[in-house]
């Protein structure tokens, strides 16, 4: 496995490139490979034996091109898959969970809202979060149908999306909230519109952040952190249509990009 190998980021869509604009603010000089399961999702109302199986044939995809560390840009198919993902393939994984921690950390009403999808609420590895870290505060828990299908139709802003988000996100406030996790990678996409409305004294989390300096540390440790001195690539693939792929991927990339159709 060599430095110069491009790092994969998978999502069961569009959610992911939060993500990876964190790592390209993180790490400029990487080359970066995309994978949008958009044929797929949403993954947050499927079963977790789809998922898990979705993500071993993205996961083999990126392993074979090859790529050296593979970033699961998904919250829900870290819950679903990522146990599995690691007993079948040998480069790092990195994997998205929702922030907890930090928030339980954070808060000071003593009141966190996590908002995520059907699935990741669901999930095993949720279900331990909440063990290990809700003891130290009251977590009001939100699961949200239907967000990440606005985000996919590049509805970041709109009426629909407002009227469909308001029911989440309102009756956090009534709890007294006073830090939101977003527990969905395509959420973040969201963030403006959440911000109206719970206003500026609510903390909102995206582990992007978080997520991108610990692929630094995880590729620093084993000595593959690319050295070259130029800016990175991105590319980018997906399971559906490269044409509405590439309007929507080049509408929340902010840059006009080609997207290329992942092989079958
Ligand atoms: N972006 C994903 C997540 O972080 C998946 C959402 C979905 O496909 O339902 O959970």
């Amino acid at each position: 496995m060599s430095s110069i190998y491009p790092i994969g980021v998978f999502d069961s869509g569009v959610g992911g490139l939060s993500v990876l604009r964190d790592i390209r603010k993180e790490l400029s000089n990487e080359d970066l490979l995309y994978v949008a399961d958009s044929s797929h999702a949403p993954y947050g109302d499927k079963e977790s034996e789809y998922i898990e199986a979705r993500s071993i044939a993205i996961s083999q995809f990126l392993v074979d091109q090859p790529v050296k560390a593979i970033v699961v840009a998904c919250n829900t198919a870290t819950g679903a898959a990522v146990a599995k993902l690691r007993t079948r393939f040998s480069v790092p994984i990195i994997a998205m969970e929702p922030a907890v921690k930090p928030a339980v950390e954070k808060t000071k009403t003593g009141v966190v809202g996590v908002l995520a999808t059907r699935r990741t609420v669901s999930s095993e590895n949720f279900i331990n979060l909440l063990t290990r870290f809700g003891a130290n505060a009251d977590i009001v828990v939100q699961p949200c149908p239907g967000l990440v299908e606005q985000v996919e139709a590049g509805d970041l802003l709109g009426e629909k999306t407002r009227t469909l988000l308001e029911p989440f996100v309102l009756p956090l406030l009534e709890r007294g909230v006073d830090t939101i996790v977003l527990g969905c990678t395509h959420y973040p996409f969201l963030a403006p519109l959440i911000r109206a409305m719970v206003g500026i004294d609510v903390d909102i989390i995206d582990p992007g952040e978080a997520i991108a300096r610990e692929l630094r540390r995880r590729l620093e440790n084993i000595g593959r952190l690319s050295r070259r001195d130029r800016l990175g690539t991105e590319q980018f693939w997906t399971s559906g249509s490269p044409k509405s792929a590439k309007k929507l991927i080049s509408q929340l990339w902010e840059t006009e990009v080609e997207v290329m159709r992942l092989p079958e």
